[in-house]
């Protein structure tokens, strides 16, 4: 059964047997939204006006998902946001390019349609730059060139765009391993960190290390054709800044107003550039001291989203306690702290604010977020995200909301999945 539920404008009660032949395709109409359609399904033809070729992309799967039996009757449908994210993890985890791929699969069989990759940290840099091969020489398992326009033309084929998430200027151990001569500390010999949590090395100040992230965007955008790029900016820690004499003395060279600003001075220089490109920057919401016109993800809880419209930012909403899937669904010994769980219930009811007077429009999506600190492989990843992402896919896409209905709606949709050979974990309502 479908999941995410489309919006019904008439539905007449009787059904008949779906065949692709029924099929009429009328001509675009572009009120319905780049991504809706319009199927109006009566007992001799289906007749489907998309809004655009996503639209109609979304269109075919609202008929495959019904199954044998469509309802007679009239669907007029469209998302709410236009960013409907899931985040993947790779750096902490490597995850291979089959399961990037089936991920792929699973977002647009949501119609979901944004995959942010997570491709460095402290742990690990997972994609190639030819210009600083160090990068990857020192982390392990990562994506060349080629598997990353695999992934991305497979994403584009299913109306799914690729954001990628290289992050600075904190949790970049793994930068610092490679080339010293970024850090704080240029003599200094980090390994590629062991651990989880925050590291408290950072990028210095210097221009020769902004040059060299410009450079690693350079071959970014070459890779990713959308028109974000995230640049991570979260949990930085000031301390190396506040400690280094050299990071003070460019921080005074540069008018800053103390170590604390060095972080939203580097991410503003990383958007400068990005403009350069014709790219917008994303980056994680910690305080207000993005860069102005940059997008933010706010992560930290579901009061700073609508706040952050009124700093004129587009915002999509990531509140960890209602999109973390790396959170256990029930209470268990481990390593989150016991309010750190985001039940099936708790995700399915995360209600998006409207934006305040003022900022309309400025909310543009919602993402889910598949951290994999501690789910080291493919299934262990799958495991965590269904059934949440199925709730989570209702939202995103503001479908009429009913838990009950939803639950009645998940059971054989879980059972199709599973048959397919998705890894479910436990439905707890
Ligand atoms: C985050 O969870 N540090 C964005």
């Amino acid at each position: 059964m479908i999941i995410p539920r489309p919006r019904e404008l008439a539905v007449l009660g009787g059904t008949i047997a779906y065949d692709p032949d029924l099929v009429r395709l009328e001509p675009p109409d572009p009120t319905l939204g780049p991504e809706g359609y319009r199927l109006r399904i009566g007992p001799t033809a289906v007749h489907l006006t998309p809004g655009g070729p996503a639209g109609q992309f979304y269109a075919r799967q609202t008929l495959v998902a019904y199954g044998e039996r469509l309802p007679l009757g009239e669907i007029e449908d469209r998302p709410r946001f236009p960013w409907r994210g899931v985040m993947l993890d790779v750096a902490r985890h490597f995850m291979p390019v089959d399961f990037v791929l089936r991920m792929i699969d699973h977002l647009a069989a949501h119609k979901l349609n944004v995959l942010q990759l997570h491709l460095t940290d402290d742990q690990g840099w997972r994609l190639e730059i030819k210009r600083h091969p160090r990068l990857t020489e020192v982390s392990g398992d990562h994506y060349s060139h080629d598997d990353i326009r695999a992934i991305v033309e497979y994403a584009a084929e299913r109306f799914v765009r690729v954001v990628p998430e290289i992050g600075l200027p904190g949790h970049v151990q793994a930068a610092l391993a490679a080339y010293p001569h970024l850090g704080n500390d240029p003599a200094r010999r980090l390994p590629v960190w062991a651990e989880w949590g925050i590291s408290p090395h950072t990028l210095n100040l210097e221009e020769s290390t902004i040059t060299f992230f410009e450079e690693v965007l350079d071959e970014v955008v070459e890779l990713f054709p959308g028109p974000y790029v995230h640049v991570g900016g979260d949990e930085c820690r000031p301390g190396e800044w506040e400690a280094t004499p050299r990071a003070q003395e460019r921080i005074r060279e540069l008018g800053l107003s103390g170590a604390h600003a060095a972080r939203g001075w580097i991410t503003a220089r990383m958007a400068e550039h990005l403009r350069r490109h014709d790219r917008r920057l994303v980056y994680w919401y910690d305080t207000d001291d993005g860069p102005s016109g940059a997008t933010t993800m706010t992560w930290l809880d579901e009061e700073s989203g609508p706040l952050a419209t009124l700093e004129g930012r587009d915002v999509v909403l990531a509140p960890h306690r209602r999109t973390y899937f790396d959170y256990p669904v029930q209470p268990e010994p481990g390593p989150f702290a016991p309010d750190r769980v985001l039940t099936l219930t708790g995700t399915y009811h995360f209600d998006p604010p409207p934006e305040p007077p003022g900022a309309m429009g400025r909310i543009i999506g919602v993402q889910a977020q598949l951290w994999t600190e501690y789910l080291p492989t493919p299934a262990d990843v799958e495991r965590q995200t269904f059934p949440r992402l199925c709730a989570f896919a209702e939202v995103a896409w503001g479908s009429p909301r009913d838990y009950p209905d939803f639950l009645r709606r998940l059971d054989p949709h879980l059972a199709r999945l599973a048959a397919q050979g998705t890894v479910i974990g436990p439905l707890i309502p």
